[in-house]
């Protein structure tokens, strides 16, 4: 039986399933017919246990919607030199359609400088100067993942976007910069709101579309949000669990049984945007393969 408050939950991650489901029939119609499967190269470097964890989960969902992964595991100890002749060795084979550096990178490694060695054209993160500026400029590319997710679940629940008020809290490189250029080109009118942010409370309860990603466990409270504002919380934080001493768990940066009342639809975590990171690299993936060759992009992908 699904309750009221159950209805506010947006399920991100039978939305991912979903995506997934299209991802892998656009790979079928791709491969069909011919020898050809896109493929993604994913490059961990050191022991970061939440980054094998990541890379585990893309390299799985990789494989289950029908393309290949080729995986690059280096020691914490590769040199910057190395690292970046690795990158440009996969810009240069014909085979590998989009390049996952993870992040972080281990001290001593500039991530900037790594990240922007990638070939844009295969660049699924999305995070090279050159996406960031197409992105900017409205002209096509590939989009960073975590925001383009924040998009669509906000799509999903509400429709056409357009002339709503959307309020991000953040201005993270990742995330909050270019999910506020992303709504902005659904039409949305943005404002971001950041830590030197003046009256934010009284910014956010004007929201219409309230998008939490700053990593402050519970920060957004009931009296931050508008009655029936949607929410998309992007926080994941690991906390202490009161009910379990000794324990932890993830929260959010939206104290989610706080402003179950007052929103009109919420994205738990876990189970919420986490999982829309990954489709939407797979998604990306496939994007890119198609802008390579000179392919449309599939239909079923879009949102
Ligand atoms: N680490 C945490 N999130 C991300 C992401 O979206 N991309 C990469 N490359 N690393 C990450």
């Amino acid at each position: 039986m699904t309750s009221k408050t159950d209805s506010k939950v947006i399920d991100g991650k039978e939305y991912a399933a979903g995506l997934r489901g299209r991802i892998k029939t656009a790979v079928d119609d791709l491969s069909s017919g011919q020898d050809y499967t896109p493929t993604l190269a994913v490059v961990l470097v050191g022991e970061d246990p939440a980054s094998r964890v990541y890379v585990r989960n893309k390299i799985k969902f990789t494989k289950e919607t029908g393309m290949r992964s080729v995986e690059h595991q280096c020691e914490a100890s590769i040199s910057q030199t190395d690292l970046i002749a690795l990158v440009r060795t996969l810009n240069a084979d014909p085979d590998v359609d989009g390049i996952l550096v993870q992040l972080p990178l281990p001290d001593g490694l500039d991530s900037a400088k790594v990240i922007d060695e990638i070939d844009p054209s295969k660049d699924v993160d999305g995070l090279t100067e050159v996406s960031a500026g197409r992105l900017t400029l409205g002209k096509t590319g590939l989009r960073p993942c975590t925001p383009t997710g924040c998009v669509m679940l906000a799509k999903d629940r509400l429709g056409d976007l357009s002339g709503k008020h959307c309020v991000i809290i953040g201005r993270s490189i990742l995330v909050g910069k270019p999910a506020a250029l992303l709504f902005l080109e659904q039409n949305c009118s943005v404002t971001i709101v950041h830590s030197r942010t003046q009256n934010i409370e009284a910014i956010c309860r004007n929201a219409d579309i309230l998008v939490a990603a700053v990593g402050r466990p519970e920060m957004v409270k009931a009296d931050w949000v508008k009655d029936g504002a949607c929410l998309i919380d992007v926080g994941i934080n690991r906390v202490k669990n009161p009910d379990r001493p000794g324990k932890t768990k993830l929260v959010g940066d939206v104290d989610y049984q706080d402003v179950l009342s007052a929103a009109g639809s919420v994205t738990p975590v876990p189970g919420g945007v986490g999982p829309m990171t990954i489709a939407c690299l797979l998604r990306n993936t496939v994007i890119a393969a198609c802008l390579r060759r000179g392919w449309d992009t599939p239909s079923v992908l879009d949102f």
